[in-house]
């Protein structure tokens, strides 16, 4: 039986890619619920991490028989999407090979495997995107993530969980919100397009849906995202009145503009409504979360 049934209480839970920002949203999470023994792990060997290096089968392996988790939640990848497109071997590697090893090892230690998977998985012509649409991705991170998917298809209680635009306050990551406030703060000019749409998501909620998700055994493809879709230029608008900062950095371009190597899925988003079905709730938009970032951390600007 997959988790929760095998130990139900203390589970152990191996969280590879910790370190991130979405991994790290997670550690949070299981912490502040006290009944998950946690065992954080990162591909570059550091106190109080587990050695997990997905483009080292054995290094995963190791971990796993010494660990042999209950549950996983499998946040590392090579998330930068330019660089996956100069970078293809490495890109395959660990985000389509990543999942294979981890799905092979779960579904031997009976373990629930959770994969976090993106929007990019579309190709943004006619969004947002269901669970059931069909994907079509248009660059190497979103076909090596649909990889990633794929390989667990046939894990027994696979968690397939895609997101986008994940923003926190985080001074070590570099996710849309820290660049706008950055940028803001060093008084630079920021060019952001005006045609990408998805749907901004607080790395908060996306944690805590995840772990209820996980503890609720669901299973198969969930779009975990914020419930609004706007244009990224939109969304950093609404960094700056939420931030109480004045927007004339900000230059609205198209992406044609941006002389990006991959190509972005631009009608994009994804729908939450299973999501809605299932928890009667939707994940907030950023007009209501991102105060509550700036209140939390104590008026950031
Ligand atoms: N952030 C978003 O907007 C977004 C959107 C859609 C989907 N996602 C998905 O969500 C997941 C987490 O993203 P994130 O935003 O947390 O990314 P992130 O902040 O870039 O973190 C990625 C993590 O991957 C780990 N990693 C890198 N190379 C590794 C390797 N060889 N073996 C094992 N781990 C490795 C890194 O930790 P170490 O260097 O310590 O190993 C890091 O903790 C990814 O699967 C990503 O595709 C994110």
């Amino acid at each position: 039986m997959p988790f929760p049934e095998k130990n139900k209480k203390n589970a152990k839970v191996l969280v590879i890619g910790a370190s991130g920002q979405v991994g790290s949203s997670i550690v949070r999470t299981l912490n502040a619920k006290k009944n998950y023994k946690i065992f954080k792990a990162s591909s570059a060997p550091q106190k109080d991490f587990y050695l997990v290096d997905l483009t080292r089968p054995d290094t995963v392996s190791k971990a796993f028989s010494k660990i042999n988790p209950d549950l996983v939640f499998l946040c590392g990848a090579f998330t930068n999407v330019e660089t996956c497109q100069a970078q293809q071997e490495k890109a395959y590697i660990l985000n389509a090979g990543g999942p294979r090893i981890v799905g092979r090892l779960c579904a031997e230690c009976r373990a629930k495997v959770i994969f976090f998977s993106t929007e990019y998985v579309f190709d943004g012509k006619n969004g947002p995107y269901s669970e059931e649409d069909e994907p079509n991705p248009i660059s190497i991170y979103g076909k090596s993530k649909l990889e990633g998917e794929k390989s667990l298809a046939n894990v027994k209680g696979a968690l397939i969980i895609r997101t986008t635009v994940v923003y926190n306050y985080d001074i070590k990551s570099k996710n849309f919100l820290m660049q706008v406030l950055n940028k803001a703060e060093r008084g630079e000019k920021m060019r952001v397009p005006l045609d990408q749409y998805s749907n901004p998501t607080w790395a908060v909620e996306l944690a805590k849906f995840s772990v209820e998700l996980a503890e609720r055994k669901k299973e198969g493809i969930y779009n975990v995202v914020g419930s609004q879709i706007m244009s990224r230029y939109d969304f950093a608008l609404e960094i700056c009145r939420s931030f109480g900062l004045r927007n004339n950095f900000l230059q609205a371009v198209p992406t044609e503009l941006l002389g990006q190597k991959a190509r972005r899925p631009l009608r994009a988003g994804l729908k939450t409504d299973k999501i809605f079905r299932e928890f009667g709730r939707r994940l907030l938009p950023p007009a209501i979360a991102l105060p509550k970032i700036n209140k939390t951390y104590g008026n950031i600007v």
